[in-house]
């Protein structure tokens, strides 16, 4: 579906991209332009650079680059038109309506609705099945708990939801839509989730829009979410999230589960979440970071736990947040604590949980000697690398001193270090940054034109072709009357050859708002093509040169590739004539 150029020009020319940009990353001025950390993959040293002249950005380290709409495409997980909408609401626009759209509200109405309608059927499941009250008042829930967090129970059987929600008039496509319902080889439908105490999930918006089921034994898998849905996206959600937002504490808890979570909230501790069954998403980092400052990490004490502490870690001091961690001695996660050792105790070890730093340095001196010559030396450059981590001077001088002070050697010599390890990383990330660059100027975009490096040439004149019509759509005509897009070598290339022409046609400029069906990483090769531009003096003969260059490989490989026929095999023969 295509929204009118006319509204999407008007659209981007009142959002300030370096205004949105800097709302999810921090930037600093340079050159004529902005640069900061890539949101869109995990770097030390900048690599994301906005251009304010014409709107754009790029990532060298990851390629991703484009537009405004492609930035919150990207980052806030929309497709196009949703995209377009969430900054439409930021520059107070209306986006016209269209069929499709309605459609796509409509379905997710319905979904809604039906996830609503779910929860409350299994919770009238769970009050007819004593068994299923029993595990979780086994596990330590009460009443009240079960009731706030609307718990329920998905009884035995191929199709009791399915016959509940047909009964209320959905299609089986219907509850398939809603993730209520699979689909067997054979076409049939049936429930989802069977014989399971159920988790509804409940957005910050109080709507339900998925669930976690949880067996009542041994068997396998343990827990089974919701798959992705329209409404559903468990790399965006987090459990317990509508219960956590508005809580004072100042901080939030992120648990492993859910019996983690609800164990959390009937002790005393609303504020926790926890991610669906998958790693800590840098989205859910950031959508933490719209509601608190601070995140202790509670998950489990074992080796997955430790492993994923660290991932989270990253992640959460990326989206600019203060990180704590939870240690917990006897007790495999937060429930099992709470259960053994009491709600007070455990309020007591979060007031005092130590920051991501002394985490670090806990756990590298846990797995070293320290009594040893050998242990104390690994220790103090494992020391320096953490601490070579650190953005503040302040904080890096306080735990310098702590760890010198304990070992027993200088702070100054630790401190220089730790600066002689940020020196050589920055550098390396300096001249990688560059490669990358250069890399990416030469070779483009393999990745998404995999056909650029069989035809490196032709491809090469192509992107050479969209950069001068990119910059002078008046030469379109002249272009039109030699070649059409048939004559580019590459579909890729095509792809963007053809929006553009048709952006032209229409009396637009082109403009990476032509591509609204190009993936993400699609627009971002485009932006990256776009950026060779200056390799160009823009004349119309520098035009003519490309595509004469293009058309002539073209021919040549042509005689190659098809059978040569009539005028053809003669025109060959002559040539081969000519070259003996
Ligand atoms: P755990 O195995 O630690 O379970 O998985 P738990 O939360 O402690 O639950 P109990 O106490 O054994 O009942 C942690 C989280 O990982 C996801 C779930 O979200 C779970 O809460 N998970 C786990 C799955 O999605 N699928 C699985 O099969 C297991
Ligand atoms: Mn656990």
């Amino acid at each position: 579906m295509a929204l009118p150029q006319s509204f999407i020009e008007e659209l981007k020319s009142r959002i300030e991209l370096e205004d949105l940009i800097s709302g999810y990353v921090k930037l600093k001025r340079q050159g004529g332009g902005y640069i900061g950390l890539c949101p869109f993959h995990s770097e030390k040293t900048p690599s994301f650079h906005v251009f304010p002249s014409d709107q754009h950005y790029y990532c060298f380290g990851c390629n991703s680059g484009g537009d405004a709409i492609t930035f919150v495409r990207a980052i806030e997980n929309l497709d196009y038109v949703d995209a377009v909408r969430f900054l439409a609401d930021r520059a107070g626009m209306t986006v016209p309506e269209d069929r499709e759209s309605r459609e796509r509200a409509a379905q997710r109405a319905d979904v809604l609705e039906m996830n609503t309608e779910a929860a409350r059927w299994f919770h009238t499941q769970l009050r007819a099945n004593p068994a299923a009250v029993r595990y979780l008042s086994g596990r330590g829930l009460t009443e009240k708990t079960i009731l706030h967090f609307g718990l329920g129970y998905a009884p035995e059987g191929w199709d009791n939801l399915l016959k509940h929600l047909k009964s209320k008039g959905y299609t089986e496509p219907d509850i398939k839509r809603a993730g209520l319902a699979g689909v067997a080889s054979s076409g049939r439908h049936y429930d989802y989730f069977r014989n399971r105490v159920m988790f509804p999930i409940i957005d910050v918006r109080g709507r339900v829009v998925g669930f976690g089921g949880r067996v009542m034994d041994d068997s396998q898998p343990k827990y089974l979410n919701s798959p992705d849905t329209p409404v559903f996206k468990k790399s965006l959600s987090l459990f317990s999230l509508q219960n956590a937002k508005g809580v004072k504490a100042g901080r939030l808890i992120l648990a492993e589960g859910y019996l983690d979570v609800i164990a959390l909230y009937q002790a005393g501790f609303p504020e926790a979440v926890a991610t669906l069954g998958t790693a800590l998403t840098g989205e859910q980092a950031r959508l933490m970071a719209r509601y608190t400052d601070e995140v202790v990490i509670a998950y489990d004490m074992d080796e997955a736990g430790r492993r994923a502490t660290d991932r989270a870690g990253d992640l959460l001091t990326s989206a600019g947040l203060k990180v704590r961690v939870l240690r917990l001695e006897g007790a495999k996660d937060p429930d099992e604590f709470i259960k053994k050792q009491g709600a007070e105790k455990l309020r007591r070890k979060l007031d005092q949980t130590e920051g991501v730093v002394e985490y670090r340095l806990s756990q590298a001196a846990n797995a070293l000697d320290l009594s040893s010559d050998a242990g104390k030396v690994s220790y103090l450059q494992e020391a320096a690398a953490i601490l070579s981590e650190l953005r503040s001077p302040v904080e890096a001088d306080v735990y310098a001193g702590r760890v010198a002070r304990e070992i027993g050697v200088e702070k100054e010599s630790l401190l220089s270090e730790a600066e002689r390890i940020r020196r050589g990383r920055q550098k390396k990330g300096r001249q990688q940054a560059l490669e990358q660059q250069q890399k990416m100027l030469r070779s483009g975009v393999p990745r998404i034109n995999p056909e650029r490096a069989q035809h490196l040439k032709a491809s090469r004149a192509e992107e050479g072709i969209l950069c001068l019509l990119f910059d002078h759509p008046d030469y379109y005509r002249d272009l039109a009357e030699v070649l059409t897009p048939d004559d580019f070598v590459t579909d890729f290339n095509r792809r963007i050859l053809i929006a553009f022409a048709g952006a032209i046609e229409q009396g637009d400029k082109p403009d990476l708002s032509c591509l609204q069906d190009f993936t993400i990483e699609e627009t971002g090769a485009v932006q990256g093509i776009l950026l060779g531009r200056n390799r160009y003096s823009g004349t119309r003969e520098e035009l003519a040169e490309l595509i004469e260059t293009l058309l002539d490989l073209r021919r040549r490989s042509q005689l190659h590739r098809q059978p040569l026929e009539g005028e053809a095999l003669r025109a060959y023969l002559a040539a081969m004539g000519k070259q003996k």
